[in-house]
C-alpha cells in the first residue's frame, strides 16, 4: 500500500469547502466558524491536541445537511423564519448518526451532535450547562455570529450588533465562559477582517499542521466511502452511483494492468468522481423530465469543483484528474477543462466508461435502466465519435456480465439511517 500521510485537520479544511459547496460557488461558512473558534480557543487556553479536535468538528458541523440543498438553506437563516425551532437540531443529529461509526470522523460525532444545544437546556439531548461538551458549545456560539452577518454590509459595520446579540444570549443559548471569550477577541478588528479572506489566515493553518496521527491510505478510502455516501443520497435514483462507479473503475483499472497502490487510488477516485454534485440543488437531481439549459449549466459545474478541491489536497493530484475528468471526451469537446485525447490519462478515461455504463445501468427520474443491446449500442457510437476509448469499453463490453454485477451487488448496501425529526 502507498504510504499516505495526511494531516486531519488540513485535510478536512478541504472537504469544508465540499460541505460548503453552492450553486454560485463555495460559502466558506464551515472555515469561518472554524477561525471564529480557533481564536476562542487561544483566548480560552485550549491545549493545541483539543484545539485541532475542535477546528475539525468546526470543519464538518453541518455534514448532516450537506446532501440536502432545503435543509442546508433554512439552517443558514438566522430566524429559522416560520419553522418549528426544533428543526435546527436533525442535521446535528444527523451528522452524528453518519460520523459515530466511521473511524477516522468518530472523535467529532458527539461535538457534532450538541453543536445547536443551548446552555440553558431545553435540548432534544437533554443536556444542559457544561453537561453539554465544551467543543459543541464553542462551536454553536461561533456557528450563530456566522450565521448572522449581514453579508451586504463591511464586516466592521456588523460587529456591534453581532456583540450585543451574543450577550443578550449570555446564559440561554450560549455558555458564558465562551461568551466572554469571544468577546475579548472579537474586540480585535482582524478577528473580523480574518473571516474575509479564511483561507489565508497562516497561524490557523500552521497550528493546525502540529502534531496529530497522520491519515493513511485505508483512512483515506474510509473518509472516500463516507463522501460517496453525502454524495449517493442526494437522489434516490444515485443511492449506491458512486459505489458502482468506484467498483466498475478498479475492475477495469485491474484487467488493464495498474498496481495494487494505483488501485487504491483508483477505488477513491471513483468514490468522489461526482464530489462537486454538493453544489447541486436535490430538486434538480429528481427532476422528472429533460433539464432546461439553465439546471443543465447547473450540472455541468460538478466536475470542476471536484477537481479543485481534490487538487488541494496534498498527494491526492492523480485522484483529483482520474476523477474529475469524467466528462472529458477524447476530441476535446467535453467539459469543463476541454482536456483532449493527448492530455486524458488512462485512469481518467477509465473512469469516464465507469460513469457513463453505471448510469446507463441505473434507474433514473425520466427511464429506466437500458438493456444490454442499447447500453453496447450508445457506448460504441460514441467509440465512433471519438469521445471514449475503445480499448476501455472493448474490456468493459467482454466482460458486461461482471461489470453488471459489480453495480447490481451495491444493491443489498444500505445508506445510514436520516432522521426526519428530533
Ligand atoms: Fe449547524
Ligand atoms: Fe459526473
Ligand atoms: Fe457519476
Amino acid at each position: 500500500m502507498l504510504l499516505f500521510s495526511i494531516s486531519p485537520v488540513n485535510l478536512m479544511h478541504t472537504l469544508a469547502m465540499a460541505l460548503d459547496l453552492a450553486v454560485d460557488g463555495v460559502s466558506l461558512h464551515q472555515k469561518r466558524v472554524a477561525i471564529m473558534c480557533s481564536y476562542i480557543a487561544e483566548k480560552m487556553s485550549i491545549k493545541l491536541h483539543e484545539e485541532q479536535a475542535l477546528l475539525s468538528a468546526a470543519l464538518m458541523h453541518d455534514i448532516g445537511a450537506a446532501s440536502f440543498s432545503d435543509e442546508r438553506k433554512r439552517i443558514s437563516d438566522p430566524k429559522l423564519t416560520g419553522s418549528n425551532p426544533m428543526v435546527i437540531f436533525v442535521h446535528a443529529e444527523n451528522g452524528y448518526i453518519l460520523l459515530k461509526d466511521s473511524e477516522p470522523f468518530s472523535f467529532i460525532a458527539e461535538t457534532i451532535r450538541h453543536h445547536h444545544d443551548n446552555w440553558s437546556g431545553g435540548n432534544p439531548s437533554g443536556l444542559s450547562g457544561d453537561q453539554i461538551p465544551l467543543h459543541s458549545r464553542i462551536i454553536h456560539l461561533a456557528d450563530r455570529v456566522d450565521i448572522n452577518i449581514d453579508k451586504n454590509k463591511p464586516i466592521l459595520a456588523c460587529r456591534s450588533d453581532l456583540k450585543k446579540l451574543i450577550e443578550a444570549n449570555r446564559g440561554r443559548n450560549f455558555d458564558p465562559m465562551v461568551v466572554d471569550a469571544f468577546m475579548e477577541c472579537s474586540e480585535k478588528e482582524s478577528f473580523w477582517l480574518d473571516l474575509t479572506i479564511p483561507d489565508y489566515v497562516n497561524s490557523f493553518k500552521n497550528r493546525m499542521n502540529l502534531g496529530g496521527t497522520p491519515y493513511n491510505m485505508a483512512d483515506l478510502v474510509k473518509i472516500a466511502e463516507l463522501f460517496a455516501t453525502l454524495i449517493d443520497r442526494m437522489s434516490r435514483f444515485t443511492a449506491t452511483h458512486s459505489r458502482s462507479v468506484s467498483g466498475v473503475a478498479v475492475f477495469l483499472a485491474q484487467v488493464h494492468g495498474f498496481s495494487e497502490s494505483e488501485l487504491h487510488l483508483v477505488k477513491i477516485s471513483g468514490l468522489l468522481h461526482d464530489l462537486g454534485k454538493l453544489s447541486i440543488p436535490n430538486k434538480i437531481l429528481e427532476k422528472p423530465g429533460p433539464l432546461d439549459p439553465q439546471e443543465q449549466m447547473t450540472v455541468r459545474q460538478h466536475t470542476f469543483f471536484t477537481y479543485r478541491i481534490l487538487s488541494q489536497i496534498e498527494q491526492m493530484e492523480t485522484v483529483a484528474g482520474w476523477a474529475a475528468f469524467h466528462h472529458e471526451t477524447l476530441d476535446g469537446k467535453g467539459y469543463p477543462f476541454k482536456i483532449d485525447a493527448s492530455d486524458l490519462s488512462i485512469g481518467s478515461r477509465i473512469m469516464a466508461v465507469a460513469d457513463i455504463f453505471v448510469a446507463l445501468t441505473e434507474n433514473r427520474p425520466y427511464r429506466q435502466k437500458l438493456p444490454q443491446h442499447t447500453v453496447e449500442k450508445i457506448m460504441m457510437s460514441m467509440v465512433d465519435n471519438n469521445k471514449i476509448t475503445a480499448s476501455v469499453v472493448h474490456n468493459l463490453l467482454t466482460n458486461y456480465k461482471t461489470a453488471e454485477q459489480i453495480v447490481l451487488s451495491q444493491e443489498n448496501w444500505t445508506q445510514p439511517a436520516t432522521v426526519t425529526e428530533v
